[in-house]
């Protein structure tokens, strides 16, 4: 089953979600051939909820060590976190390329979209760690929208705003349902707290510092004292802040080798441009979805 829509290409429903044309082979072959290994970190999100922010937070945090903070050519200055902590389905084994990811230096850092229930087999039995980010549904939404609609060079038939709610609100998304992809994690995670760690974008904006702190806990490199007294935890959510990485140069003129410029990933960077779209009704259609999924799950998203 397919439907005509974003990316100005179709969507397949693979496995019970929705998966992009260009990238289900890549996301079959991951599946086949990915071998995790236990000192992997797997960075898991729903599209659009800040994956490129936690790239470069993971990034930081895991090689504080190798690149010092404030060395002045730290990868992060000169690369886009994309390239650092590369997508599997979307890069590593996209169009049939043959990178021989097991020669990456451990912990390998990487990142995938794909759901929980069909995550390649050897990601569940090898203790390779998992940390999902999500974000609100209606923030998500509409910077997938502008992403799908506005930043695309080549997007050429552009979907109205209405248009791509209504599909986001049969489940029509982006690796979606979005509601299935964020509960199945939120479940895990409550589930293997040592297996996966469940992080929200709003969260790390309003308390960046603690969520910094479970995030360096969580994959057994907490921060000294040593290091939190000569500011380390500043430093580094410094350098991964919306201003500082979207205006480096590698961020603004930067390109992919597919020719998508690194730029795409940077738009407003905050939580609530959704009051700037969102009409009434719209607001209830979502929350009255919302509310019905993740009744009693525990789970609440913050919408300011
Ligand atoms: P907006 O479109 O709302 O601005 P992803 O990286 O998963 O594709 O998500 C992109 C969203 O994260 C965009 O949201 C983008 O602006 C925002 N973003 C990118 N870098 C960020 C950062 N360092 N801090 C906060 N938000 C960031």
């Amino acid at each position: 089953p397919k439907e005509k829509g974003w990316l100005g290409s179709y969507a397949y429903n693979y496995q019970g979600f929705w998966v992009p044309q260009k990238f289900l082979q890549a996301v079959i072959a991951f599946q086949q051939q990915f071998q995790a290994q236990d000192s992997d970190i797997i960075l898991v999100t729903t599209p659009k909820s800040g994956t490129t922010w936690l790239k470069s937070l993971l990034f930081a945090l895991v090689n504080r060590v190798k690149h010092p903070i404030l060395e002045p050519n730290h990868p992060l200055l000169i690369d886009n976190p994309h390239v650092l902590v590369p997508f599997l389905e979307h890069t590593l084994y996209f169009d049939g390329r043959t990178d021989d990811i097991s020669t990456f230096t451990s912990p390998r850092l990487l990142a995938t979209h794909v759901p929980f229930a069909s995550l390649p087999k050897s990601v569940h039995v090898s203790k390779s760690k998992l940390v999902y980010l999500c974000r609100n549904p209606r923030d998500t939404f509409i910077s997938m929208w502008h992403f799908t609609n506005s930043l695309l060079p080549d997007h050429k038939e552009a979907d109205s705003i209405e248009e791509m709610f209504n599909l986001f609100c049969k489940g029509v998304s982006l690796y979606g349902p979005f509601w299935n992809h964020v509960l199945d994690y939120w479940k895990k995670s409550i589930e293997n707290p040592n297996k996966i760690l469940f992080l929200m974008y709003e969260e790390i904006k309003k308390k960046p510092k603690i969520q910094l702190k479970r995030l360096a806990e969580f994959l057994e490199c907490p921060f000294s004292i040593e290091e939190e007294n000569s500011g380390v935890v500043d430093d580094i959510l410094n350098m991964c802040s919306f201003d500082n990485l979207s205006n480096l140069e590698v961020n603004r003129n930067g390109k992919f080798s597919t020719g998508e410029a690194y730029k795409v990933f940077f738009r407003r960077g905050e939580i609530g441009d959704w009051k700037n779209y969102f009409t009434i009704e719209m607001c209830n259609k979502l929350n009255h979805i919302v509310e019905e999924k993740f009744q009693g799950s525990g789970l609440k998203f913050s919408y300011v």
